[in-house]
């Protein structure tokens, strides 16, 4: 979810909506904002997505100087108006919140015995409720708030405003992330300092544990005993622009198309292309000293772990445990002082990452983060930040940002083999110019759009599609696959070919499509011989490979896309674009929302 507050001087509903639009990636929904005028609460809500809103609140405009939004990524209670923020409580109290509480049920349980009614299905309306009766005990606004925060489990950032108090907006925050914005005599707050960028770059983060109460003549922060605390301003580098499509149909066939320059604006961070080498300032690791690397991520980010996991064991000899952040967190890894650890992250705050880079922190290791937003959470919680520069992406599915993290990942596996002296000098130069040439390898790829499309129009048929990858193209195949689903909605599962006969294999007929992804390196023959055993079983190839592939395979397949020959090394960031572009030909075809598919969140903030 995405929160914006603002205690202004001229109506607040406009601006509200326009950093909401900036926070969609959050969640879309629903969304909402309320604001205080003539000393009345009164709120504009609409399911959907923020035009919704938006229309709404032009049909019936909120006059406020004071206001709190929020756009939603539903956690507790269906996406419907009376579950969208702010919740009320006796018109006393609006408030707008991200996260989940944890001990929401037990807090219902006593409200209602209270006589509290609730009129929707969320976690959030306690809150309200509990500051509501604090107020009804003889509370002032600021003191209420406070104890009610110090009753609340579970990770939230919060903004609260109050009827009888136009010139105040409390704000807190345990877990997802809470900028405070200073303007000249107005406030604002929000989940990240780019929705407040049109505003202002003066910002203050708040930690986790601080609370702070928010005037127009300024800002004061505490802490959960109530103590003042100080935090520094600082000045974000939150851009004012909103990012747009450009001639382009959606941001995610933007973005794939942004991937020849993003790559090599990344890579040229990392990479002295003169001197063929990799840049040793820009990595700050002890990588000779190191035992193992303990990686973990979510989803897009976790596959781009995963392929660097062969990167790392195979060129650098260093062991790598790759996981899930969700699994990582809670499963007690033993990490020795030899061993480091690497979180990768677009955004920089998804929740189980975050809390799996705690654990490390706490364990007493080195902790490097490859993120995309340089001021996020994660990073600034790290030792060392390895930002991918791919500039903001805005389609769900994430597309450059996971061939940049790839392009830093392979950056630092060679980085690691260098320092550990486990590649030649010549294999070092060997590798440096196979990077340095990958960003014009994607671009000849993106010239196979019509051959993908064609592909593409074929998969509509299907209800199943199935994609296998050996090595770096086992992770490629997940990241296919999860792409494909994402946004297409059709079920598609991605697995080690060898694998296959361990089960998927059962599958195989002429409904479910199998997309191999083969280049022609040391394990494709081995690759064919999967293939032969779905040809044998009815089953219909789609074959991604290279021209000697291609000539090779000796297969009937339903289509054969042809890359360009690439070195093995930098494979995954090339073989990446086929499976992007088929995933969003697809989507297109099927005529989902692209950029926005159902259900799914570009920043997920809780567990
Ligand atoms: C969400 C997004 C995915 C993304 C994952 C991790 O689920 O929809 O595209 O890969 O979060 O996000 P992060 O910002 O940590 O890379």
């Amino acid at each position: 979810c995405g929160i914006v507050a603002i205690v202004g001087n001229t109506p607040v509903a406009p601006l509200i909506v326009d950093a909401l639009k900036r926070l969609e990636y959050r969640g879309y929904d629903s969304a909402g904002v309320a604001t205080i005028h003539g000393g009345r609460l009164d709120r504009r809500r609409a399911e959907g997505k923020l035009v919704n809103l938006e229309r709404r609140i032009a049909d019936q405009p909120l006059t406020g100087t004071i206001g709190i939004g929020h756009t939603r990524w539903a956690t507790h209670g269906v996406p419907n108006e009376t579950n969208a923020h702010p919740h009320f409580s006796n018109d006393d109290v609006a408030i707008v919140h991200n996260g989940i509480i944890e001990n929401f049920a037990e807090l219902r349980a006593e409200l209602l015995a209270d006589g509290y009614t609730f009129a929707s299905q969320t976690d959030t309306e306690v809150v309200a409720h509990l500051i509501s009766r604090e107020l009804a005990r003889g509370s002032a606004a600021v003191d209420a708030a406070f104890a009610a925060l110090k009753r609340l489990e579970g990770a939230f950032a919060l903004a609260i405003i109050f009827r009888g108090d136009e010139d105040l907006i409390v704000g807190a925050r345990n877990g997802p992330p809470l900028a405070i914005g200073h303007g000249d005599g107005e406030m604002f707050l929000g989940s990240d300092a780019i929705a407040l960028a049109p505003f202002t770059n003066a910002v203050t983060y708040l930690e986790d544990g601080d609370w702070a109460v928010v005037r127009r003549g300024g800002l004061e922060i505490f802490d959960m005993n109530g103590h003042r605390v100080e935090r520094a301003q600082q000045q974000s580098i939150g851009t004012k622009f909103l990012v747009d499509k450009g001639n382009h149909r959606h941001f995610m066939e933007k973005e794939i198309h942004e991937q020849p320059e993003v790559i090599s604006h990344t890579l040229s961070h990392y990479i002295d292309f003169a001197e063929r080498t990799t840049k040793s300032d820009a990595i700050p690791f002890d990588f000779a000293n190191l035992d193992r690397i303990a990686i973990s991520a979510c989803g897009t980010a976790y596959l781009a772990g995963l392929v660097s996991k062969y990167w790392f064991e195979r060129l650098a000899r260093l062991p790598v445990d790759i996981d899930i952040a969700s699994e990582f967190r809670y499963r007690e890894m033993p990490l020795s002082k030899r061993s480091a650890a690497l979180f990768v992250s677009q955004s920089g705050e998804t929740a189980d990452t975050l809390a799996s880079l705690r654990y490390c922190r706490q364990q007493g290791v080195a902790i490097g983060a490859i993120v995309n937003v340089q001021e996020s959470t994660i990073a600034r919680e790290s030792d060392g930040i390895f930002p991918t520069l791919a500039g903001p992406e805005i389609g769900v599915a994430s597309t450059k940002a996971f061939t940049c993290q790839l392009s830093v990942l392979a950056s630092l596996a060679l980085r690691a083999a260098k320092e550990r002296g486990t590649i030649s000098a010549e294999e070092e130069k060997a590798h440096v110019r196979a990077l340095t040439e990958a960003p014009r390898y994607t671009s000849q790829v993106l010239k196979l759009e019509q051959q993908v499309e064609k592909v593409a129009r074929e998969l509509t048929h299907y209800k199943h599609v199935l994609y296998l990858g050996r090595d770096t193209n086992y992770p490629l195949a997940m990241e296919g696959a999860l792409k494909l689903k994402e946004i297409s909605y059709i079920h598609a599962e991605g697995y080690a070919a060898g694998e296959l006969k361990h089960g998927p294999i059962a599958l195989i007929d002429e409904n479910m499509p199998v997309i191999v992804i083969a280049p022609h390196d040391h394990i494709f023959d081995k690759t064919v011989s999967n293939m032969q055993e779905v040809a044998a079983r009815g089953g219909k190839i789609i074959l991604i490979t290279d021209r000697k592939g291609a000539e090779r395979a000796g297969i009937d397949t339903l289509e054969t896309i042809v890359m360009p020959d690439v070195p093995q090394f930098v494979a995954p960031i090339v073989y990446a674009l086929p499976i992007q572009m088929l995933a969003y030909y697809t989507a297109v075809f099927m005529g989902t929302d692209v950029d926005q598919p159902r259900n799914l969140a570009k920043s997920v903030t809780v567990e």
